[in-house]
């Protein structure tokens, strides 16, 4: 499941959750450069550090989310100045010094995130502009070199629904693979709804990531009740349509290889901690948990699919 500190410190029940429920655990934010490396200088472990203590006292899983993305920067970074060899120069140290300090203690990272535009091209992001296309590849070498030992993922949204964009993932971290690159896993987010993508759909691309050889970290679930926004309230159908969904996906899922499936990790805990509510200002109720740590008819039906 995805963290955030402050409900851990501050809420027994997400809490006692948190302990309980689940066995891998990603920081909802924490990880992300402008809270890792606010300033050129300066690298903030305070937070990350109290996660990766709470991860070994309980005997969790952790995973790192995210090296490199184009949201969530320092502005010290979107205002860095320099030639591209100063870039490259900084955005090794920006991951190197952070695979270091977490060698041992973070499994996985998420290496680059959302990289990639829904029609296949290559997402034109700061490091792109700056580096070139290559920072993709270079992002892997520098955190493998940092962290041998570490599950490197690619990370990003619609892989399932998208097909243009499935294939031109896979087009470059196939070709990346043969030259050596470390690329183990391909998280595919999965911010859902009840209808959408198909199950078909999640099914062919599960297959053609597990058959070119990558793990499959379903790494951001939520399933959206109410993805149009509209007036709603959550119903026993509703909750129905969603435990279904989370089924489905759960059952395919498990028809992959084992070697492959990295893990699920669901976006949040209770519907009252949601991104979804507040990140798109529309009223939702998209995992396990109901607003007051219920557990919810998803909860209980992925529980006897596990
Ligand atoms: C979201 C967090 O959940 C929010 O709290 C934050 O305000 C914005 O980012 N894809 C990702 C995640 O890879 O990092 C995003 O997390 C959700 C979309």
């Amino acid at each position: 499941m995805a963290i955030d500190l402050n409900e851990l410190n501050s809420d027994d029940r997400y809490r006692t959750v948190a302990m309980n429920q689940f066995n891998s655990i990603t920081a909802e934010n924490i990880f992300k450069p402008v809270y890792l490396h606010p300033n050129e200088n300066t690298f903030n472990w305070v937070e990350a550090d109290q996660l990766v203590d709470f991860c070994e006292t309980n005997n969790k899983r952790l995973h790192g989310h995210t090296l490199i993305w184009h949201n969530q920067l320092p502005s010290w970074i979107e205002n860095f100045e320099g030639t591209s060899s100063d870039w490259d120069l900084m955005f090794k140290k920006h991951i190197q010094t952070i695979c270091t300090h977490f060698k041992g203690k973070v499994s996985s990272w998420d290496v680059v995130n959302e990289a990639f535009e829904d029609n296949g091209e290559l997402r034109n992001t700061i490091w792109r502009q700056k580096i070139g296309d290559s920072y993709i590849e270079k992002a892997f070498v520098y955190a493998h070199e940092s962290d041998p030992d570490a599950v490197l993922f690619y990370n990003d949204y619609n892989i399932a629904s998208k097909k243009a964009k499935r294939q031109a993932i896979l087009e470059l971290f196939n070709s990346l693979r043969q030259k050596g690159v470390p690329i183990h896993g391909i998280g595919m987010q999965m911010h859902i709804s009840i209808d959408y993508p198909k199950n078909k759909k999640i099914e062919n691309a599960l297959t053609e990531l597990s058959d070119d050889g990558y793990k499959i970290h379903f790494s951001e679930i939520d399933i959206s009740v109410n993805p149009n926004g509209k007036d709603i309230e959550p119903s026993t159908e509703l909750y129905d349509c969603q435990a279904d969904k989370l089924t489905a996906i759960t059952k395919l899922y498990k028809e992959i290889p084992s070697e492959y499936q990295y893990g699920m990790t669901f976006w949040g805990v209770s519907d009252q901690n949601t991104w979804i509510r507040t990140f798109f200002g529309r009223e939702d109720y998209p995992l396990l948990f109901d607003d007051d740590y219920n557990t919810k008819p998803v909860y209980c039906k992925f529980k006897e699919t596990l």
